[in-house]
């Protein structure tokens, strides 16, 4: 009662709320937007035709022969989606990941459908050798003097340069090393000079944290590691400056954009980077990014759409400039529909 009756008076002199009060003036000052030429879409892709294989582990995702690869390529470009980013999955594996430079395996075969069609998209093809290898690690063993295993260095990067051009003479526009070996991008770059690819782009993995997140895409890619893990390449969580280094690294060695994975546990690295480089930073919403919001809006407890276009949003507020994402082809149609 007493309450009803005593009239509070504040002077404010600052009222955020103002600027919330509705729709329109929140969208005239909303600071970052999301557009679907900043999405990236990742797409699997085998030998074949007309083979659509569903993924278990990524709802609404299919691996898939050229012809059908070539399919859903003109619906993200339709939809304005800005690229496509190819894994590979090869019908044959073996220990040194050769399969990942066949000239005749999924990923050429359907860059060389995709750049025939001439669509708005930029090719983007991942180059590593885990789908290839059939340890799944991500370059060739060696045996250490202790007796360990661990993968060479400087064998794998013969194996992904080699993989990169093959891409490159098929039609990839960009060319994305995915294995995190010391060099890679310089490897790379020098193999495509040198075989007349000066045009083709590189996208590096400048921060790739060995991580837990990564689980969905390698039941998608059938490329878990058949014993230990990828700590001895991949970054520990942890570490943020030895991330930035990476990053420094790769832009010397040549690197036309810089990406971070996971991207939701790397926001900080994000605007760091922002500060630092003037290239184009890449975020990848990796696989258990997409399959926790996918799980949780299964199960009714969060919505899809609200929590996939804020984990966006954040990401580019964050600093990224290019987003990959499994939501890339449903995202550029939420947004339609907000724009609509
Ligand atoms: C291959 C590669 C991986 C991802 C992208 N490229 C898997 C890994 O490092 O094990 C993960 C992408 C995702 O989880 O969506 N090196
Ligand atoms: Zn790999």
């Amino acid at each position: 009662m007493e309450l009803l009756e005593t009239k509070t008076r504040v002077e404010l002199t600052w009222r955020p709320r103002r600027l919330r009060a509705g729709a329109a003036i929140r969208d005239l000052v909303r600071e970052t937007r999301l557009t679907p030429a900043q999405l990236v879409a990742p797409l699997f892709v085998v030998s074949g035709r007309g083979r659509r294989q569903p993924i278990p582990s990524l709802a609404g995702h299919d691996r898939l022969s050229s012809d059908l690869a070539l399919e859903k390529a003109r619906t993200l470009a339709s939809l304005g989606v800005g690229g496509l980013l190819l894994f590979g999955i090869p019908e044959h594996k073996d220990p040194i990941g050769e399969g990942a430079a066949d000239p005749s395996g999924p990923v050429p075969e359907t860059l060389r459908a995709l750049a025939g069609e001439g669509l708005p998209l930029v090719l983007i093809a991942d180059v590593c050798t885990c789908e290839y290898t059939d340890h799944g690690h991500c370059g060739p063993l060696e045996v250490l003097p202790d007796g360990r295993q661990d993968v060479d260095n400087d064998r794998a990067l013969e194996v992904l340069a080699a993989a990169a051009v093959a891409y490159a003479e098929a039609g990839a526009d960009v060319v994305a090393p995915s294995a995190m070996m010391d060099g890679q991008v310089a490897a790379i770059r020098s193999a495509l000079d040198a075989s007349g690819h000066q045009r083709t782009a590189i996208m590096a993995y400048a921060s790739k944290h060995a991580s837990f997140l990564y689980g969905p895409f390698r039941d998608a890619a059938g490329s878990a590691p058949a014993f230990g893990d990828r700590r001895s390449y991949q970054m520990d969580p942890a570490n943020g400056r030895e991330a930035l280094r990476e990053m420094e690294l790769d832009a010397a060695e040549g690197a036309d954009l810089l990406m971070v994975k996971p991207a939701i546990t790397s926001l900080d690295l994000l605007a760091r980077a922002r500060e630092r480089f003037d290239l184009p930073l890449a975020a990848y919403q990796v696989s258990g990014e997409y399959a926790m919001i996918q799980a949780a809006a299964e199960r009714g407890w969060m919505d899809r759409q609200g929590a996939a276009l804020e984990t966006l949003t954040a990401i580019a507020r964050a600093g990224a400039g290019v987003l990959i994402t499994y939501f890339a082809e449903e995202a550029a149609r939420w947004l339609a529909e907000e724009g609509a």
